[in-house]
């Protein structure tokens, strides 16, 4: 596994599994061991996701060292402020059953997120944190945080995939040293993905398909992808990506793919906001 430095020196893998809506805790605890088992070494979770005992779980049982594991979790909404954030984190830990998490997040920039990125800042003092980030940030608010907090974010993770490539934001997350990480890889299979015309073509050319395609154009892009599955052959398929290379024209033919736009929401919609707002955790 090829890993990438974070602006605190902290190693973080650059392909990881994510467990978004797999709230079923026999099936994530499940999905969780053979993600592990198949060799991923970065699990991202969130408080949103209601699965972080069931990853504790997994974790302890998969016989993999817990320092050998890069587990990412993200603060909810509903737990801003610094010291409803703090006590997030604490809860977080016991769910997860670990003394630490390897970069905690903050998940949506709503709410009193000023306040959660002090307990963030504190909990990074005190070691339960080694690094932290935020998720979700456009340019604007990722500059005014960066510009507020001595300890800059190190992450920053984003709906990035081949038909939304973050480029305006990137000359921003280069200026603060931020790393994009990227949720919905796969683009959760919208707009007919796994039949991509030009990813398949180019797919053949290598004998990899468009998923094994469209990640490795993330990683060769040096941005950490996550994807999501329930299935082992997938779990197999989307790690298979470190022994081939695109190249400078494949590349430009991929960049072509941008749209600019979200395939799920948009954060700027006063009524997305409130809907997101309005999710408290159980
Ligand atoms: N920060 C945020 O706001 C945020 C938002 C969304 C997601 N995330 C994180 O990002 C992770 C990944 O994003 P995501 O889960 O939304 O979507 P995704 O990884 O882009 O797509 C997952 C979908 O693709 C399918 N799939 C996976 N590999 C495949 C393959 N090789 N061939 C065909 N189908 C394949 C999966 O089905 P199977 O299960 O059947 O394989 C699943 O339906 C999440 O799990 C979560 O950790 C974060």
């Amino acid at each position: 596994m090829q890993h990438l430095l974070l602006n605190n020196g902290v190693r973080i893998p650059v392909l990881g599994f994510g467990v978004f809506q797999i709230p079923d805790h026999l099936e994530c605890e499940r999905v969780v061991q053979q993600a592990l088992a198949v060799g991923y070494r970065l699990i991202d979770t969130a408080q949103a996701y209601d699965n972080e005992e069931a990853v504790g779980r997994a974790i302890k049982s998969s016989g993999v060292p817990r320092a050998d594991i890069f587990l990412t979790s993200k603060v909810w909404v509903s737990n801003s402020g610094e010291q409803a954030a703090m006590a997030s984190i604490e809860e977080s830990l016991r769910k997860l059953d670990t003394d630490y998490l390897d970069l905690m997040l903050i998940h949506q920039p709503f709410g009193d997120y000023y306040g959660t990125y002090r307990a963030l800042e504190r909990a990074l003092k005190e070691g339960k944190c080694r690094a932290i980030g935020v998720s979700n940030f456009f340019a604007d608010r990722l500059v005014d945080l960066c510009n507020f907090f001595e300890v800059k974010p190190q992450v920053n993770q984003m709906e990035t995939h081949v038909f939304q490539q973050q480029v305006t934001l990137r000359p921003y997350l280069d200026k603060y040293k931020v790393q994009l990480q990227s949720w919905g890889p796969l683009a959760e299979g919208k707009n007919d993905f796994f039949n991509q015309p030009v990813l398949k073509k180019i797919g053949a050319k290598h004998h990899k398909n468009v998923a094994q395609v469209a990640l490795r154009f993330l990683v060769q892009s040096g941005i950490v992808a996550i994807p999501k599955s329930s299935s082992r052959a997938h779990m197999e398929q989307n790690i298979d990506i470190f022994d081939f290379e695109l190249t400078p024209a494949e590349i430009e033919l991929i960049r072509n793919l941008d749209t600019r736009r979200s395939l799920f929401c948009n954060h700027h919609d006063p009524k997305f906001v409130e809907a997101l707002t309005a999710l408290k955790l159980s």
